[in-house]
C-alpha cells in the first residue's frame, strides 16, 4: 500500500519533490529547538494549490496523516511529524510567488512559502512597510505565522498576523480548494472562516496563500534603550509613552539583568551599553512619517519627563541606524544565547499589564525558593503584557537532567500563577505538541469541547496535523 501511495505522489509531483531517503529527509525532521524530533514517510513539496489538494485527496482517501510545514522555526513541536513513520511532511517552501500588490488597497496576495522578510523587502521596495517582524524572519513564513498567528516586536502598533490578514486560501481535509483570497477591510457575511484557521497549527486547513495589510513606511525612527528598577515602573513608563506619543510607540521590549548577562556570556560584543547592568533594560521604539526631528526631540521630551518622575535611571539613544540595530541585536539575541546555553524551559505568557508587577514577584519568589540557583531567563514583549518567563537551571548543573526532573513541576508553578492572574499560557508561540495537555486546563471544559468539536467537523478523518493542539 506504501509504495502505491508513494507511486501516486509522485505521480502529482514529479520525482524530485517527493523526498524518501533518510539523508534527504533529514533536514525536516527536527524543530529549530532540537527538541523535537520525529520520522516520516515521504517530504513533499508541492508547488501549486492545485497539488496540495490532490495530495490532500490523496492522503484522505489512504487515511495519512500529513504535517504542514514552513520553516519549521515553531516552538511549540507543531511541524514536527510523529515518531511512526506513517506521517507525510508537506512543507511549502516551494510554494512562494508574490502574487499581486495592490498599491491603492495596501495589500499584498501572496503564497504560504514566502520568506517573512523577503516579503518585508518586497514591501520596503513599493515603498510600504510590512510591519509583522520576529527573530526568526530570516526562515520562517508566511504560512506558518498565520498558522500560528504569530507576533513579534510590532504588535503593539500593528497588531499580530491575524490582524495583518485580509483574506486566506486554504484546502480543506477533503482536499477542496477555499478561495477566500479577498481584500477587504469589512465583509460581515456570517461565520469568520478566515479567522478559524489562523492560529489553527495546521489542524484545520492548509494555508496556501493569503491576502495582507501593507502600510506606509514611516521616514524617521529613534531607537532608545532605558535602564530601570522595577516592573512596576516600567508599566508607568509604558504607560507614560503611550500617553505622549501615542501611535508613534512602535517597540516596547523588557530584557532582565539575568538574561542580558546569558547573552554577554555567548555574544561579549553584544555588551548592554547601559552602564551596570540595570535590574531591567527596556528598549523603546518610535516611529513615524513626521520628520527625524519632531519625533527625536518628542522622545527626548518624555524621557525627561521619565527622569523626573523617577521611573528611570539612564537612557541611551541610537544615534544612528547602525546603532539601533545594535539595540534590536542584543534583544533578538537572547534566544540564541539561551540555545547555546542548552536545554532550556520556555513559556510565552501574556498576564494583564495591571497583574504582571504581582505574576513576577510571586513567580519568581516561589520559582527561587523552590529551585535555588535557577536563572530566570526573563525577557518579552512588555508592551503586549507578553514576557517569555524561561527558566535555566543552576550553573555547572547538567540542563537535561534538570529538565528530565524538575520540567512538569516547573510548568505547573508558572502556569498556576497564569491562572491566578488570570492570563494566558500562550500568548504568541500556540500550542502544537509542546502544550496540548496543559490546554485543557488552561481552556476550561466547554472551550475546550467546541475546539475538539470544530476539529471533527473539519477533519473527521483527523489528518490534518493529528494531537497538535487538541487530540480528537
Ligand atoms: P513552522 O514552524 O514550520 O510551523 C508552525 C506551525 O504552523 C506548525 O503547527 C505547522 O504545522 C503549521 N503550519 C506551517 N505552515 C502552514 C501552512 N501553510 N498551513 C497550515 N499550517 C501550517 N514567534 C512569535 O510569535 N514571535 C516572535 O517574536 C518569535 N521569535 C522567534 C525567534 C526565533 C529566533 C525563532 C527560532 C522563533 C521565533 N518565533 C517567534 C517562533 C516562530 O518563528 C513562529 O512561530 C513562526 O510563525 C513559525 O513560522 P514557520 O514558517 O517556521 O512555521
Ligand atoms: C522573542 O520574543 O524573541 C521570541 O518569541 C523568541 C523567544 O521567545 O525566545
Ligand atoms: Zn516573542
Amino acid at each position: 500500500m506504501r509504495s502505491e501511495f508513494l507511486e501516486e505522489l509522485i505521480l502529482i509531483l514529479g520525482h524530485p519533490n517527493v523526498l524518501v531517503d533518510d539523508d534527504d529527509k533529514a533536514p525536516y525532521l527536527n524543530d529549530w529547538r532540537k527538541r523535537y524530533s520525529g520520522k516520516a514517510l515521504a517530504i513533499t513539496l508541492p508547488k501549486t494549490v492545485q497539488e496540495i489538494a490532490q495530495i490532500v485527496q490523496l492522503c484522505a482517501k489512504n487515511q495519512i496523516a500529513i504535517v504542514p510545514q514552513g520553516g519549521h522555526t515553531g516552538f511549540c513541536g507543531g511541524a514536527t511529524p510523529d515518531n511512526t513513520g506513517a506521517q507525510i511532511i508537506l512543507n511549502l517552501k516551494r510554494m512562494n510567488a508574490i502574487r499581486e500588490i495592490d498599491k491603492a488597497n495596501q495589500t499584498i496576495t501572496l503564497e504560504a512559502g514566502c520568506i517573512l522578510q523577503a516579503v518585508q523587502d518586497k514591501a520596503a521596495d513599493q515603498d510600504f512597510l510590512f510591519p509583522l517582524s520576529l527573530g526568526a524572519e530570516g526562515s520562517c513564513m508566511i504560512g506558518g505565522n498565520l498558522a500560528t498567528n504569530a507576533g513579534g516586536t510590532n504588535v503593539l502598533r500593528y497588531g499580530n498576523t491575524r490582524d495583518l490578514c485580509l483574506g486566506l486560501e486554504v484546502v480543506t481535509a477533503k482536499g477542496e480548494i477555499w478561495n477566500g483570497l479577498k481584500g477587504l477591510r469589512k465583509d460581515n457575511t456570517g461565520y469568520d472562516l478566515r479567522d478559524l484557521f489562523i492560529g489553527s497549527e495546521g489542524t484545520l486547513g492548509i494555508i496556501t496563500a493569503a491576502v495582507m495589510k501593507l502600510y506606509p513606511l514611516p521616514i524617521s525612527q529613534w531607537t532608545t534603550l532605558v535602564a530601570i528598577d522595577s516592573i512596576e515602573s516600567t508599566i508607568a513608563l509604558l504607560n507614560l509613552f503611550q500617553k505622549r506619543a501615542t501611535s508613534l510607540l512602535t517597540g516596547f521590549e523588557m530584557m532582565t539583568q539575568e538574561s542580558l548577562t546569558l547573552n554577554e556570556k555567548h555574544f561579549p560584543h553584544m555588551a548592554n551599553p547601559l552602564q551596570g547592568n540595570p535590574p531591567y533594560t527596556i528598549l523603546i521604539e518610535l516611529s513615524d512619517h513626521e520628520s527625524e526631528e519632531h519625533v527625536r526631540q518628542l522622545l527626548e521630551t518624555v524621557l525627561e519627563e521619565a527622569f523626573e518622575a523617577g521611573l528611570i535611571s539612564d537612557a541611551v539613544i541610537a544615534n544612528n541606524l547602525s546603532q539601533a540595530n545594535s539595540f534590536w541585536h542584543m534583544r533578538e539575541h537572547i534566544t540564541l544565547a539561551q540555545a547555546e546555553e542548552g536545554a532550556n524551559l520556555k513559556h510565552d505568557i501574556t498576564i494583564p499589564l495591571s497583574s504582571l508587577d504581582n505574576f513576577i514577584k510571586e513567580t519568581d519568589a516561589q520559582m527561587r525558593s523552590q529551585y535555588p540557583g535557577v536563572r530566570i531567563i526573563n525577557f518579552g514583549h512588555l508592551g503586549d503584557g507578553n514576557l517569555h518567563y524561561n527558566i535555566a537551571p543552576p550553573l555547572g548543573v547538567d540542563p537535561k537532567a534538570f529538565n528530565l526532573i524538575h520540567e512538569k513541576p516547573i510548568h505547573e508553578l508558572i502556569y498556576a500563577q497564569v491562572e491566578r492572574c488570570h492570563g494566558s499560557i500562550s500568548a504568541e508561540h500556540g500550542v502544537g505538541q509542546l502544550k496540548l495537555e496543559d490546554l485543557r486546563a488552561h481552556k476550561g471544559e466547554v472551550a475546550h469541547e467546541l475546539m475538539k468539536t470544530l476539529k471533527r467537523a473539519l477533519d473527521p478523518q483527523n489528518i490534518l496535523n493529528p494531537h497538535k493542539v487538541v487530540s480528537i
